[in-house]
């Protein structure tokens, strides 16, 4: 599914990058283009990187969503 229509960025493609370490939005738009443009797609990104903090293998690992370390 297109998460970003203007970049054409996928949610596989979001996933495989927070599953490999990307914890922040602005990494996400870093890596895939996505969210420079009109920018709806960030709040989807946000909601992927929420999910992703909360799940139980993440638990404690996670860096949170909000928190930018680049
Ligand atoms: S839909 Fe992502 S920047 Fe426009």
């Amino acid at each position: 599914m297109i998460i970003c229509q203007c970049a054409g960025v996928t949610d596989t493609t979001i996933r495989r990058l927070i599953e490999e370490g990307a914890g922040t939005l602005s990494q996400i738009i870093r890596l895939t283009g996505a969210g420079r443009c009109c920018a709806p797609c960030r709040s989807e990104i946000r909601t992927m990187l929420y999910r992703h903090a909360d799940a139980p293998h993440t638990a404690g690992q996670a860096t949170h969503p909000t928190t930018d370390v680049s």
